[in-house]
């Protein structure tokens, strides 16, 4: 990274050179940082489309190739090589694991996979109908009361640990709360199964039946986690940042993530795509009188799972999920209604100028909820799975965070809109209204 040029921004009577940040895969970046105070103007971007909030060299995405990489390694690689566990400390650490690192971060995540006993009785004050989401982020909050330490974090080895607690834990957490939601007694990890094994014999085993999981079920899980492992500034990993950025531990930064990802613009869309699918199929809904409806505004209603803020040829990850439900399927010999409307509506898409012009395209979100279903995830465990998934990347954000002695607390400017200044008025002087 270095900064080589600058641009010349003309303000009422004076010229300013505004630095230019240039990246290590040629991403460019107009320093604005001394902007306001030499001009007195700041920046106005909705929805920080044009606006580089922070440098990292964690994940570089190129939109328009459709190009995304974990520290330089291409996804497609990691998908089809790696292990979501190698994967996250490649995000956190910069670097592929030794297996000496791997053996020992494996024999953390095992030795930290328990909740304290504290944390499972609070799942009884939870409502059986609670959303797993909720549960998540108060239960991820509620962590950083049993470990103080993690307020600290001076050494390595804390940190190491609290990561491993955290990518651990929330595996364990996300099973108790799909078990508390069906009645079903909380099953505890089984230290002798392998990261993704021990998610599923954790949400599916029972008591008298352990559930022994197909390796094709496996290996998608490891896919769908690796996939959503990190994506650069979308809106929970900014969220993070920003958290961290006022000095806010590991624990409570990761939890005002998951509540970032909860919405349906983001994490929630793997919800609303099988929700869209279930109404359309539900109701026989004709695919192009449907697309006719996405297209009208005034319909409010979006085609959940396609488009992008950051893609705008295709979504890799979309890509490379759409052969593992195809597997996924197949290894299972289901034929799954909603999966071929999903191919039918996104031939329809495709083939409509209002899609092509506005480069929209499946996301990840399409494909994954078709293989959370078919593998028996209920619909409203989905955006837990992306939390799941996402840990290491809000952990590796948090970490950049924290480690850059020179960062400052994350703290936007606005154009003020509202009233002028105006005198109160006594409540009895008040006008009706
Ligand atoms: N269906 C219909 N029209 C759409 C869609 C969609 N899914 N997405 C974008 N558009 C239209 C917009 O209405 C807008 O049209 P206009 O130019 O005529 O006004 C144009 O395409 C550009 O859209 P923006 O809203 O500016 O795109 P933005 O980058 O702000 O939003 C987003 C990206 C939120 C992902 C959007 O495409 C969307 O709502 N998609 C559906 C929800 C979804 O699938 N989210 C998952 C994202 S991936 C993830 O979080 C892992």
């Amino acid at each position: 990274m270095n900064q080589t040029q600058s641009i010349q921004l003309r303000t009422d009577n004076q010229t300013l050179d505004l630095p230019v940040i240039l990246g290590t895969e040629d991403d460019r970046g107009i320093d604005i940082s001394k902007l306001r105070a030499q001009t007195g103007y700041v920046t106005l971007d909705d929805g920080f489309a044009n606006t580089g909030a922070c440098k990292s060299a964690i994940t570089y995405i190129d939109g328009e190739k459709g190009i995304l990489r974990y520290r330089g390694y291409p996804i497609e690689q990691l998908a089809e090589r790696g292990t979501f566990i190698e994967t996250a400390l490649l995000l956190i650490y910069g670097e592929l694991p030794t297996a000496d690192h791997l053996e020992r971060f494996r024999e953390l995540l095992t030795a930290k996979e328990l909740l304290h006993e504290g944390l499972y009785k609070l799942f009884d004050g939870f409502p059986p109908n609670a959303h797993p989401m909720a549960v998540l982020s108060a239960m991820i909050n509620a962590t950083s009361c049993y470990y103080p330490e993690i307020t600290q974090m001076e050494d390595e080895s804390t940190f190491e640990i609290a990561a491993a607690r955290l990518i651990s834990k929330v595996r364990t957490m996300a099973a108790a709360s799909h078990k508390k939601s069906l009645g079903q007694p909380l099953m505890y990890p089984d230290p002798g199964l392998r990261y993704c094994q021990n998610f599923l014999h954790m949400m599916f085993s029972l008591p008298n039946k352990p559930y022994e999981p197909d390796p094709d079920i496996v290996n998608a899980i490891n896919r769908i986690l690796i996939l959503h492992a990190d994506h650069e500034q979308n809106c929970s990993t900014s969220t993070v940042r920003m958290v961290a950025s006022s000095g806010a531990n590991l624990f409570a930064s990761c939890a005002a993530g998951v509540c970032a990802l909860w919405g349906r613009l983001h994490g929630g869309a793997n919800m609303a795509v099988i929700e869209m699918l279930e109404h359309i199929h539900k109701n026989k809904i004709d695919l192009k009188q449907y697309i006719e409806q996405v297209k009208d505004k005034s319909s409010g209603i979006r085609l959940m799972g396609f488009g992008h803020r950051v893609y705008k040829n295709f979504d890799p990850r979309a890509r490379i999920l759409k052969d593992s439900a195809d597997k996924v399927l197949t290894k299972l010999n289901i034929n799954d209604p909603l999966l071929d409307l999903a191919r039918r509506l996104e031939e329809v898409a495709l083939e409509d100028s209002y899609f092509k012009d506005r480069n929209l395209y499946p996301n990840v979100d399409f494909y994954s909820g078709i293989i959370m279903r078919t593998i028996g995830i209920p619909v409203n465990m989905f955006t837990v799975m992306f939390a799941i998934g996402r840990m290491p990347g809000w952990i590796a954000n948090w970490k950049e965070v924290h480690d850059d002695t020179t960062g400052r607390i994350s703290r936007p400017r606005q154009v003020y809109v509202g009233p002028t200044k105006r005198d109160y008025v006594p409540v009895e002087q008040r006008a009706a209204k």
